[in-house]
C-alpha cells in the first residue's frame, strides 16, 4: 500500500511568460484549490517575475523563486525540488506556463499517482492528443520519443512530455545534484532515471494544447542536447548491460 498522497506542491518554470501566468494560476486553483503553486522565473526581461510577486503577494498558495539567468527547465526545475524537499510537500507535479497542459486534468494525474510512483502525462497514449501543433513539432516529438524509446529500452510513449507529477520520496531518492540536463531532455533524464530506480512510472492521456500567446523555448540547441544525450546514455547503458563474461563468478 502506498501512503496517500499529502500535500500538493505544482511547479511551474517560466521565461518571458507574461500573459500566460496569471490565467493558468486562476485556472489551477480553480480545478485543485488546494494546490500549492511554485513559479521558477529565471529573471524574465518581460516582467513575469513581477507578475508572480503580485500573485503571491495576494494568494498565500503562491510562491515565487527568483533566478537570475536563463539557466534551462532543468535547472529551473532542480531548484523548485529542492525547495519542494525544505517545504515538506509530499507530491510534486510539473506544469508548463502556457496552458499547454490543462489544469482541469491535474485530478486525473493525481488520481493515478495513488497507485504509482511516477505519472506522466501522455501525448502519445490512446486518447492522448495534441490540439494546433505544427506537423514538424510532431514528428520531432514522437520521433524523439520514438529514437528514447529503442535507445534506451525505456518502455514509454512520452518520456519528452512535462506534465507529470511525482510523489517526493522519488525525487529524495534520485542523485538529482548530478543532474545534467538543461533543456527538455531534462524530462527524459528523471523519467529514465525513476523507472531504472525501479519506480512505477505510469503514462495517463492528456490533450495538450498548443500555446496561443508567447513563444516557444524550443530551440535547435535543446534538440541536439537531447540527442546527443540520449545517444550516450543509450550507449553507456547498452555496454553495462552487456551479460558478465564467462569466467566472472555470479556471486
Ligand atoms: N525558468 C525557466 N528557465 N523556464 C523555462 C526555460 C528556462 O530556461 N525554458 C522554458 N521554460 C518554461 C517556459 O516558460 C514554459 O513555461 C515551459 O518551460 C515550457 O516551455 P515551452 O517553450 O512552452 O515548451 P514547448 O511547448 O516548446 O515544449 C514542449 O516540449 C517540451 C519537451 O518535450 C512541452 O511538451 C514541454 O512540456 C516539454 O518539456
Ligand atoms: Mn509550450
Amino acid at each position: 500500500m502506498r501512503p496517500p498522497l499529502g500535500r500538493v506542491l505544482v511547479i511551474v518554470p517560466t521565461f518571458n511568460e507574461r500573459e500566460n501566468l496569471e490565467p493558468i494560476a486562476a485556472r489551477l486553483h480553480a480545478a485543485v484549490p488546494s494546490a500549492s503553486l511554485l513559479v521558477v522565473d529565471d529573471g524574465s526581461p518581460d516582467g513575469t517575475g513581477d507578475i508572480a510577486d503580485r500573485l503571491a503577494a495576494a494568494d498565500e498558495r503562491v510562491h515565487v523563486l527568483h533566478r537570475t539567468e536563463k539557466a534551462g527547465l532543468g535547472a529551473a526545475y532542480i531548484a523548485g525540488f529542492a525547495w519542494a524537499r525544505e517545504q515538506g510537500y509530499d507530491v510534486v507535479v510539473e506544469m508548463d506556463a502556457d496552458g499547454s497542459h490543462q489544469p482541469e486534468q491535474l485530478p486525473r494525474l493525481l488520481a493515478a499517482l495513488e497507485h504509482a510512483d511516477v505519472v506522466l502525462g501522455s501525448r502519445w497514449v490512446p486518447g492522448g492528443e495534441v490540439v494546433n501543433w505544427p506537423r514538424s513539432r510532431e514528428v520531432l516529438s514522437r520521433g524523439g520519443n520514438a529514437y528514447t524509446r529503442t535507445m534506451l529500452g525505456l518502455p514509454l510513449r512520452d518520456a519528452t512530455g512535462g506534465y507529470r507529477a511525482y510523489r517526493r520520496a522519488v525525487l529524495d531518492a534520485l542523485p538529482l545534484h548530478q543532474v545534467a540536463s538543461q533543456g527538455y531532455c531534462f524530462q527524459v533524464d528523471l523519467a529514465w532515471q525513476a523507472w531504472r530506480a525501479g519506480c512505477e512510472v505510469v503514462e495517463v492521456p492528456i490533450t495538450f494544447v498548443e500555446r496561443e500567446r508567447g513563444e516557444s523555448k524550443m530551440s535547435r540547441s535543446i534538440v541536439a542536447e537531447a540527442l546527443w544525450r540520449v545517444t550516450w546514455w543509450g550507449l553507456r547503458s547498452r555496454r553495462s548491460r552487456r551479460p558478465l563474461p564467462a569466467h566472472v563468478s555470479k556471486a
